[in-house]
């Protein structure tokens, strides 16, 4: 049996049996379950079923879903089974049947379906634990029992192989697996399933749903009894295949032949594995929207690219090899995943800049390592910043440091990267703050609001339901004109108005999927059934939705002028601006930024409807609709289109105009970088954009009449300023009479006093620096000498003195003579005995500061 026939024979058997067919979700989890970075089995997507929080197209469903399996990156290569990427069938009962049903139905698909001997198969259930305080699953034996599996094939294991949940929190439960027994040439009698041979291989497991499991630890019933299972598709391609290794099932063949035809060095399995799996993620990652970076599923599509290429360098490819790989995984994968073939460009383009600039670092990298490895030792820390500075792989580390002997401190190294983790991981709290939203949200009443405000901005409604919690008070109406912040567009503004005249302000809507509660503020106290008019504020409405409106026609003109790699990355939409996060490895040029702008305003001034439509999610994805990466569909979708729907189409919930010429007028404010090759686009529309033209107009007039010319002149005027500044510095700086300091006069104008040359003089200097300067410059004409300088710069008087070493001796001290010069100028100073300096806020006094320092001078010298 093919890998793909293994699929079809899984999918199929189910959809007989009145499952619905699901097609496999993304790789990059929906935004709302930030539970995991990565979808790791087939119950992921359909938490929300399991939690009875949604309620699912059918209670039976069938999926082959795409998995990705993070802490396994380190382990591929080194056994014949593990992957990082991987397909996993399953079957699933919301509520449906439950343990017998899905033993049934296990045992008949492996037996007539996948030809099995019965006396093959082998099944463990959960012995039970005490701190979870459950006994041995007694109805699990029992159903398999009903089948008629021996007593003896039934084998109990502790929790640690039998029960199964997604993650720290949410829906689990004890499970049951399926092994198959390869025989004894595989291992001995004393083997069993669930322990560690290769004799029995698990390829199916039936997890029984049952429990939720909260943050404190504790165990509560879900709604209903679920049926989960999971069956990865590349392991019973193994059994199927009749082969040793899953490298050597038909769809890694291509890859693990691509890498020998490839290597000019000895062939290294455990290399060509990495290269086959890591090649597989990627390709799948990036065809998810995951783009290389140093930051959470950017950073696993990242390693695993760094560490196939330096896999490669190993084995000596020679030139671009990541491109090859991929055309090999599009090639035996894009027939079931439509998306490789569509995001091929988009694929390429990301591993050949990822291969060409780690390209380099690799070997900055490896002339590093051959420095510490010549100190005889690697250190925790040196590990560290390779990998973390040079994105250099540790077990590219590790494994040159063996070959020369050199030992790597990897317990340093693994505990700089739990700080790191520990640093980065953020989830759990942001889950819980999510699920306690829906929490109240549902306790306010179990029917959700009707949300109206796609049509209307006034809506007159009752009050479905009052909770005050945490002073502050939630409310829900029975239908709600309010948009509950969603898909990057802020909440609505508003105000909620009983018939007698009390007045609430609406301070932040709530959503939890469809539905949403708001949080009022203000006086008079509503109770459930009250009559209100909630009202939208209705001019900041109308600018957010010109700004949603403009942000799709900011992404189509993107892909328009950059290329289809470009993707929506994150957005915010308010009333004030929009911003607009995509992918793209290159700041935009002037020009580009040009052209993105004349055609969004092209755009506004055809005035073309937006339409929204309703419509399946398969329908959508025909007609070529945008979908945001990382958001869950359901079957029916809302598409927003513009014009005839010929460059803008988008899956999209937020509110927009009517027509493209409601934007009025769009202006990009600012191009920027917001995560590496992620680039981001703040800009304004309508009256937003006007006010900020309008002030630019302001800015210029002003400069031009402050140079006295007119607003066209101005550029032509400054640059002629700018010249005549510079040709006066240069003469400055040469000395020249243009309102420099005369160095020769003021040396001339040094007296005797006692012995000692003495000068006290005011000058003419544009700054304190240049104040400085001339003193030096006179200190340098005159030789030893005691000299007080003191200029009026910018209103305020500035003082220096510089003594000579031989006159600090008989007692002149530079740091006195400021001192006695700036108390008479109002001001304060210090320094040296040699150099010091001083400021005072009193110009008129300047000469009476300096006949001060004089005459202090004269003193100390008479
Ligand atoms: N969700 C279960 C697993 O991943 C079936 O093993």
């Amino acid at each position: 049996m093919t890998s793909d026939e293994i699929r079809e024979t899984f999918l199929s058997f189910f959809e007989q049996r009145d499952h619905q067919r699901l097609a496999s979700a993304p790789l990059v989890p929906a935004s709302y379950d930030p539970s995991v970075l990565l979808t790791t089995a087939g119950m992921h997507p359909l938490k929300p079923y399991f939690q009875g929080l949604e309620a699912p197209p059918h209670p039976r469903l069938t999926s082959c879903q795409k998995c990705f399996r993070t802490p396994d990156i380190d382990v591929v290569g080194t056994t014949t089974r593990h992957l990082t990427f991987f397909e996993m069938l399953g079957n699933f009962s919301i509520g449906d049947y439950f343990k017998e049903g899905a033993a049934q139905r296990a045992w008949e698909l492996s037996i007539e379906g996948f030809g099995f001997d019965p006396e093959k198969i082998w099944v463990t259930v959960f012995e039970g634990d005490e701190e979870l305080g459950l006994g041995l699953d007694e109805e699990a034996v029992e159903a398999w029992l009903k089948i008629g599996v021996p007593r003896e094939r039934i084998v109990p294991c502790p929790r640690s192989e039998n029960f199964w949940q997604a993650g720290e929190t949410g829906p689990c439960g004890p499970c049951s697996e399926l092994y198959y027994d390869r025989g004894l040439e595989w291992g001995t009698e004393d083997d069993l399933p669930g322990g560690d041979n290769e004799r029995f291989l698990e390829y199916w497991n039936l997890v029984f749903m049952q429990y939720n499991q909260d943050p404190v630890g504790t165990l509560t019933p879900l709604p209903n009894q679920n049926i989960d299972t999971g069956m990865g598709l590349n392991r019973m391609a193994l059994i199927q295949q009749g082969v040793d290794s899953i490298f050597d099932t038909d769809q890694f063949i291509p890859l693990m032949e691509l890498g020998r035809s490839l290597a000019t060095n000895p062939i290294d399995e455990r290399a060509l594995r990495i290269l086959a799996d890591h090649s597989r993620g990627m390709t799948f990652l990036i065809a998810d929207g995951v783009v290389p970076s140093n930051e959470d599923r950017g950073y696993v599509l990242r390693r695993l690219m760094r560490r196939a290429i330096a896999q490669g360098h190993r084995l000596g490819f020679e030139g671009e090899f990541l491109p090859k790989y991929v055309d090999v995984v599009i090639a035996t994968m894009g027939a079931a995943y439509p998306e490789l073939t569509r995001e091929h460009d988009t694929i390429l383009r990301w591993v050949r800049a990822e291969e060409q600039g780690f390209g380099r670092t690799l070997e900055t990298g490896l002339s590093m390592l051959d420095d510490l490895l010549a100190g005889g030792a690697v250190s925790g820390e040196d590990a560290f910043k390779l990998h973390d500075t040079y994105g250099f792989p540790i077990d590219l580390t590790t494994e040159i440091a063996g070959e020369r002997e050199v030992p790597v401190d990897i317990a340093g190294f693994d505990a700089l990267m739990e700080e790191q983790r520990l640093r980065s991981s953020a989830g759990a709290g942001a889950q819980e703050r999510v699920g306690a939203r829906q929490e109240v949200i549902r306790q306010l009443s179990e029917e959700p609001t009707d949300f109206t405000g796609y049509e209307h901005l006034e809506e007159r409604t009752t009050v479905a339901g009052v909770l005050e919690q945490g002073g502050r008070t939630f409310v829900k109406l029975a239908a709600s004109p309010f948009y509950a912040q969603g898909g990057g567009q802020v909440s609505d503004q508003g105000v909620v108005e009983t018939v007698d005249g009390a007045h609430a302000t609406v301070s932040e809507v709530l959503r939890a999927g469809e539905d949403q509660a708001v949080v009022l503020e203000g006086d008079g106290a509503l109770k459930a059934g009250d009559t209100v008019v909630a009202r939208v504020d209705r001019p900041a409405r109308t600018a957010t939705q010109a700004n949603h409106t403009a942000t799709h026609l900011l992404h189509a003109a993107l892909r328009e002028a950059l290329g289809t790699h470009v993707r929506q990355a994150g957005s915010y939409v308010g009333p004030d601006k929009l911003r607009f996060d995509f992918t793209h490895g290159q700041r935009l040029s002037p020009d580009e930024l040009k052209a993105v702008e004349d055609r969004v305003n092209q755009w506004v001034l055809q005035n073309d409807p937006v339409r929204p439509i309703t419509t399946t999610l398969k329908e959508a994805q025909e007609m070529g609709a945008m979908a945001l990466f990382g958001e869950k569909y359901g079957d029916v979708v809302r598409m927003v289109q513009i014009g005839a729907g010929d460059y803008s189409r988008e899956l999209c919930g937020g509110t927009h105009v009517r027509s493209t010429a409601e934007i009025g007028v769009f202006k990009v404010v600012s191009e920027g970088s917001s995560a590496s090759n992620v680039r981001r686009i703040e800009a304004v529309t309508g009256p937003e954009a006007v006010t900020l033209l309008r002030s630019h107009d302001a800015l210029i007039r002003e400069a031009a009449g402050e140079l006295r010319t007119s607003p066209e002149q101005v550029p032509a005027k400054v640059a002629d300023l700018q010249q005549q500044l510079k040709a006066a510095a240069k003469a400055g700086a040469s000395g020249g009479a243009n309102g420099a300091v005369d160095v020769g006069a003021l040396a001339n104008a040094a007296e005797e006093v006692g012995g000692a040359r003495v000068l006290t003089s005011r000058v003419e200097v544009g700054d304190a620096k240049a104040l400085l300067d001339a003193t030096d410059r006179v200190k340098n004409a005159i030789g030893d000498a005691a000299i007080v300088l003191g200029a009026v710069t910018d209103g305020k008087v500035a003082l220096i003195a510089s003594v000579a070493p031989a006159l600090v001796e008989r007692g002149v001290k530079a740091g006195e003579l400021v001192k006695v010069a700036a108390q008479v100028v109002g001001g304060g100073g210090g320094g040296r005995d040699t150099m010091a300096q001083a400021g005072g806020r009193d110009p008129e006094k300047l000469d009476d500061a300096l006949a001060a320092a004089r005459a202090h001078i004269e003193s100390l010298l008479a």
